[in-house]
């Protein structure tokens, strides 16, 4: 289910991924994942989930979940929905979408008990090394200062990415581990992945590029060279 090198792209709810919009930026990372041999996974905002779920082959994640069960949760997202929706799982505690450890916790359980795919977001080395704790079966480490900003955290911060492989690796080495905020370019990606990450988390660069599909394809591209000389 899950292919690696992974290019998981997270849509938020940018303006450009809602409705229509939203079903041609999965359809294009289908056509990339036909060309080339990586997982391209993508993460569209909550109320188009059903829709992308039946216009594309590829994985497609919730941004969210919320810990409850089935019941008396105005505005909740539960696991059970996801799973009738036909994702693959969820994105849970994204820097914009914060969660307490326990609820954390809770979650992860839950996808699992549900064959769900859990993308626990980390901010640090230390809570990556708590989140893997927690045997979440992908780890995406994300500095919050660069989200957003362009500035790739594979170039600006490439400690981090080695300290967080590093961690995940000698405490939980059946978990994949990602890294993101401001992966923009092939390049990126390239450095990600010889930094040890499996693949990376990324948003603004592809979502709101005048050209969504060019991007992807040299990110896949580079993904693949990298991969294939580790
Ligand atoms: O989930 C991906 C994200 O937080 C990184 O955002 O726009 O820096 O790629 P961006």
């Amino acid at each position: 289910m899950i292919k690696l090198p992974l290019i998981v792209l997270n849509f938020k709810v940018y303006s450009e991924a809602i409705g229509e919009k939203a079903v041609k930026l999965a359809k294009y990372a289908e056509e990339v994942s036909r060309e080339y041999d990586v997982g391209l996974a993508v993460a569209p905002p909550t109320t188009e989930l059903k829709t992308i779920v039946e216009s594309v082959n590829i994985p497609v994640f919730s941004q969210h979940v919320d810990p409850h069960p089935c019941g008396s949760w105005t505005g909740g997202i539960v696991v059970e929905m996801l799973k009738e929706v036909g994702v693959v799982g969820s994105i849970v505690n994204h820097s914009e979408k914060r969660m307490i450890l326990a609820d954390i916790a809770i979650v992860l359980k839950r996808l699992k008990d549900n064959n769900l795919v859990s993308l626990l977001c980390t901010d640090t080395i230390e809570t990556t090394k708590a989140g893997a704790a927690l045997s979440p079966d992908i780890i995406a480490i994300e500095p919050p200062e660069l989200i957003g900003t362009g500035i790739p955290v594979s170039k600006a911060r490439p400690e981090i990415v080695q300290g967080a492989v590093e961690v995940v690796k000698k405490n939980n080495p059946s978990i994949h581990i990602l890294c993101g905020a401001g992966i923009s370019t092939g390049e990126d990606v390239a450095k990600a992945i010889e930094l040890g990450a499996e693949g990376v988390l990324l948003a603004s660069a592809y979502v709101k590029a005048r050209d969504p599909k060019t991007i992807l394809l040299s990110m896949a591209d580079a993904a693949l060279k990298a991969w294939e000389n580790r």
